[in-house]
């Protein structure tokens, strides 16, 4: 919960997404990594940390309940696109949190210092944040025939995440105006405003799961943070 006298974020867990190319046989959310959910642990990357309020889940319809049970925290039934579970979620946050951070449940292994950032930035002024990481990779455009047809500026360029932050009345009347239309981000909407987005710096573990690769890439990395948090028993290295 944020400290006494500061005011409130709410937060907007996107789950309602069916991860048609992860060929799961349960919506996205509910695959498992290393024993537990993605949901699961999502909800608790927010509901554990200190910059926090409420949590909104936005779960399949088929879903709702178990998303209850999983994060006791309040669930609303999601839309088709990512655009129409968002705008689904925000009357579900409450009307005094200040600012509202919409993220990823895909992105669980978000690390608390890009949550915190994108709230420390809100606090410090801005109406729109969003975390961005360098690209690594050479980048070419494709022409209409499928032929590489030129070299694009990487250092230009930057890779966008979640969570991303914003101003709670700027989100509202960014999914208001955007009716109609269809944004892969909360931020390219509030950007059609005319409202300016604030970099903060992502981070790599905040990686979207989207392929069965990104699956096992996850399995891994639970697998190093679960053994990073096992105390070492008094009297020397747990036995193999
Ligand atoms: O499909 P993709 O991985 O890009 O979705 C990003 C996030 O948006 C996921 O957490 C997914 O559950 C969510 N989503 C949603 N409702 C949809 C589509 C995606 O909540 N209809």
């Amino acid at each position: 919960m944020a400290a006494h006298g500061q005011s409130t974020v709410a937060a907007i867990l996107v789950a309602a997404g069916s991860g048609l190319r992860l060929h799961a046989p349960v919506p996205k959310a509910f695959v498992e990594v290393d024993g537990r959910t993605l949901l699961d642990r999502a909800a608790q990357a927010f509901t554990d940390h200190a910059d926090i309020g409420p949590v909104v889940v936005v779960a399949p319809a088929s879903h709702v309940a178990e998303a209850r049970r999983l994060t006791g925290s309040c669930v609303v039934s999601g839309g088709a696109t990512r655009q129409a579970s968002d705008a689904a979620g925000l009357p579900a946050a409450p009307a005094d949190a200040e600012f509202v951070i919409v993220h990823d449940v895909a992105r669980p292994f978000v690390p608390p210092e890009v949550i915190h950032a994108v709230v420390a930035a809100l606090r410090d002024g801005a109406d729109a944040v969003v975390p961005v990481l360098p690209m690594n990779d050479t980048v070419r455009r494709v022409g209409a025939d499928g032929a590489l047809a030129g070299v694009v500026d990487r250092s230009q360029l930057v890779r966008v995440q979640t969570p991303q932050g914003f101003r709670r009345t700027v989100l509202v009347e960014a999914h208001r105006c955007g009716v109609g239309t269809e944004a892969t981000d909360d931020a390219a909407l509030v950007e059609a405003l005319g409202v300016e987005v604030v970099a903060v710096s992502g981070d790599e573990e905040a990686f979207k799961i989207t392929t069965p690769w990104d699956v096992a890439c996850a399995e891994a990395l639970a697998k190093v943070i679960r053994s990073a948090a096992t105390p070492i028993p008094l009297g020397g290295e747990p036995k193999r």
